[in-house]
């Protein structure tokens, strides 16, 4: 340790500590701009600079080491002249034009000035008059805000790894911009935006809507996909405006995906429902939130009467809260007196490795799965431990992803060879010598290694179970794929296999099946019975939207999104984290459906996130003393038993391969209801490589039919240079494609033109 003054005040820490973060040790403040904690230090700006006693050169805090017995001093006339000519400076061609600045209020370009004293301006300059570039379709650019921070262009690099944005031209020419100005194609991620300390990149979600002290915010935690983000989401009366990081915190960091931060405007949509449906006789009519609990109690006493409780079966989604699917779980079990529990997920796989487990790896090995595009903060992780831990990536996918740039070594080829490719890995990390041998070895040699894998995909599961127990040290990460794909689970639905559910329907066994928040037309496993739920005594569908599911419902009930209730998610890491009620739409939560439909029935449910979560706590004993706010699960084991040995060649005939292609801004549920990221991504796209195009005299935008055994489908062409020659790609979890991939994970088709 060395020990420092600043501003008098008598610190030790560590060796090369920044003076920065040794006067926050001192709780000392020093003003800076163009610094992140999350980024290499840079030193741009100048607005960090403190003297340093016996040294009469200025030191920029940010970059600056300190070294034993160093005197620091933050402020004196001197710094603060300095401060205020780097404003200054700054100010010189920067548009004064802050009231109709969209970062008004939370810019700290105006903090600073006003902080320095900045009143007047001495320099002549005319401010520059730049057009806004509006190329980005979620990110506005108005270059002449720019301060030239860089945090933009090192978080892009360091972090995302993308480099789609740069320094262009040299000295008083210097913008940042795209490479020979072309148009911004990015990962849409929108971190660059927030690191931004001024109006230069702005969220055109948000742009000109609001204002942020009219704001109200509550942290809570992103409900569009696994990774369990914690955001802010700011919203005034009952509307969301934004849902934003909550700087530097969370698993995520601060950091969040196209998805969460500019797909919330779901919430706010004029295409929700807000009454109830039930449906007689050939008619529909809207009715009271109580007459359809009262038509659907019915129907479940005269079902349960005549056909017994075994004819009754309780789906839930993974949009629902731990609080919730344990209260469904209790009335499926303590009310209704079934077992028929059933969700797409199973309890075949447990989370293991935390997201910071694998941000510190020393090996990472990737089998299968588009990481950065399912699960994007997971792929951060990756691409952390890749490239600033510089651990050995091994990628295993049919076409090459963002982990290419940052892989040491990326197996690509079809579903098929990519399939043998990871077998032959497996094999080669239980001792068997082939081509992997030396891949295999850096994973076994490693000390904190980790695997990641598609446990929605039998033949994976297999491998990454083979991996695991021929080298106990990996630990695994399950991608799992929705918000609260493993609380559900550990609320008791994922003991049946989603696959007896839709038998049930096809046998004719279930006749009253309660459907909380789950469209059955978008799951691969149901698709196909989808249509059976129609004809029941009772289809009660629960939904924000008029889904497939809910429109063939004959009790129809709208209820809340993440961002209307209160609760908690697991996320992939079984990570157990609080959510928080921001705005209310006016309808009633799955809690409150659920409690309704027992007390109909006779029994009372636990009421309100509290007592809920203690009969959670004695009765899951996962959940006995879990911390609600961050805790871990201690799961007994990974993997609930021996997975079976599982063909997972390519079915039936065709020129192609077809595999299911994860997306970065759907997740097929809510998303598909968000206007702006349908605007980029409305439909599912078919992927196709360039050879293959050619030879076919494809061309993007085209549509096409693609067809194999037992699916037929005509879709959009998007040409992807990252797609394999023979390959191509569709996105799963479509109404129009979900048909498609009951028949497998990878499949032979055709295109027909
Ligand atoms: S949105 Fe993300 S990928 Fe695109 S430029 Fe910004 S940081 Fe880079
Ligand atoms: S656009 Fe914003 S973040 Fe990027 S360099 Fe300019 S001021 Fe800094
Ligand atoms: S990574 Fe997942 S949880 Fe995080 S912002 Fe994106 S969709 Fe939300
Ligand atoms: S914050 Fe230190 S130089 Fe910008």
């Amino acid at each position: 340790m060395v020990t420092v003054k600043i501003d008098g005040k008598e610190v030790q820490v560590a060796p090369n500590t920044l003076i920065l973060d040794a006067a926050k040790e001192a709780g000392v403040s020093i003003p800076t701009l163009c610094h992140d904690s999350r980024l290499n230090p840079f030193g741009a700006c100048r607005v960090c600079l403190v003297e340093q006693v016996g040294n009469p050169k200025l030191q920029a805090a940010c970059t600056t080491p300190v070294t034993d017995k160093m005197e620091i001093i933050t402020r004196s006339d001197k710094l603060s002249r300095v401060r205020k000519t780097a404003i200054e400076l700054l100010l010189i061609n920067h548009p004064l034009d802050c009231p109709v600045c969209d970062k008004g209020g939370e810019c700290t370009l105006q903090d600073l000035t006003y902080e320095v004293g900045v009143t007047k301006v001495r320099f002549d300059a005319k401010p520059n008059d730049t057009p806004v570039d509006h190329t980005n379709p979620f990110i506005e650019r108005d270059i002449d805000r720019c301060v030239l921070c860089g945090r933009c262009v090192r978080i892009c690099d360091e972090v995302v790894n993308i480099q789609a944005i740069s320094f262009l031209n040299r000295g008083t020419d210097t913008i940042i911009g795209t490479s020979f100005e072309q148009p911004w194609n990015c990962e849409y991620c929108g971190q660059c935006i927030s690191v931004c300390p001024v109006g230069s990149l702005n969220n055109r979600i948000y742009l000109f809507k609001n204002r942020p002290w009219n704001l109200d915010r509550v942290k809570s935690v992103c409900g569009l996909c696994s990774c369990g983000c914690t955001v802010d989401i700011d919203f005034e009366g009952n509307e969301v405006f934004r849902m934003k990081e909550s700087p530097e915190e969370g698993i995520n960091h601060g950091y969040m995906c196209a998805k969460g931060r500019f797909g919330f405007e779901f919430i706010n949509s004029k295409k929700r429902e807000t009454e109830a449906v039930v449906k007689a006789g050939g008619e529909s009519r809207q009715v009271s939130f109580s007459e359809a609990v009262d038509v659907a109690v019915e129907k479940l006493k005269k079902v349960k009467d005549t056909a017994g409780a075994d004819a009754i079966a309780v789906v839930v989604s993974p949009r629902l809260t731990n609080e919730e699917a344990f209260l469904a779980g209790k009335l499926a079990k303590d009310v209704l007196g079934t077992s028929n529990l059933f969700s797409a997920e199973t309890n075949e796989v447990y989370p293991e490795a935390t997201l910071e487990e694998v941000e510190n790896s020393d090996c990472v090995a990737v089998l299968n799965v588009d990481v950065t595009e399912s699960n994007p903060i997971l792929g951060l992780a990756v691409r952390h431990a890749a490239r600033m831990g510089t651990a050995p990536l091994a990628v295993f996918y049919p076409g090459f992803t963002a982990l290419r740039r940052v892989s040491k070594t990326f197996v690509t080829g079809t579903p098929d060879e990519v399939r043998a490719a990871m077998e032959g890995y497996a094999a080669a990390v239980a001792g068997a010598s082939n081509e992997y041998s030396a891949l295999a070895a850096k994973l076994t040699n490693a000390e904190r290694p980790v695997v990641v894998f598609d446990p929605y995909n039998k033949a994976d599961v297999k491998i990454a179970q083979d991996i695991k127990k021929a080298c106990a040290k990996v630990k695994v990460v399950p991608a799992k794929a929705k918000n609260n794909s493993v609380g559900i689970v550990d609320m008791g639905f994922g003991a049946k296999c989603p696959s007896e559910f839709a038998a049930g329907l096809e046998s004719g066994k279930f006749k009253a099946v309660v459907v909380l928040g789950e469209n059955l037309s978008a799951r691969s496993v149901w698709t196909k019975s989808a249509g059976k739920a129609a004809g029941l005594e009772l289809l009660l569908v629960t939904d924000p939207f008029m889904s497939e599911s809910a429109a063939a419902a004959n009790v129809y009930i709208p209820v809340a999104t993440f961002a209307e209730k209160d609760g908690s998610f697991t996320n992939l890491e079984g990570r157990v984290q609080s959510i928080a009620k921001a705005v209310d739409k006016g309808v009633f939560t799955d809690a409150c459906v659920v409690s309704a439909i027992a007390k109909g029935l006779g029994k009372e449910l636990p009421s309100g996130v509290c007592a809920v979560r203690s009969a959670i706590e004695k009765e899951v004993p996962l959940y006995a003393g879990i911390n609600w706010d961050g805790g871990v699960v201690s799961y007994p084991y990974v993997f609930a038993g021996e997975v079976a040995a599982t063909d997972g060649k390519a079915k039936g005939k065709g020129k192609f391969f077809l595999y299911p292609a994860s997306l970065r801004l759907h997740s097929g549920s809510f998303t598909r209801w968000s206007p702006d990221l349908a605007k980029v991504y409305g439909e599912p796209v078919l992927e196709i490589g360039v050879e293959d195009a050619k030879e076919l005299g494809i061309k993007s935008a085209d549509r096409v039919k693609v067809k194999g055994e037992g699916f037929e489908g005509e879709f959009l062409v998007e040409i992807e240079k990252k797609v394999s020659k023979g390959c191509i790609a569709l996105p799963e979890d479509f109404v129009a494609t979900a048909g498609i991939f009951c028949n497998g994970k990878s499949l032979k088709a055709d295109i027909v033109k």
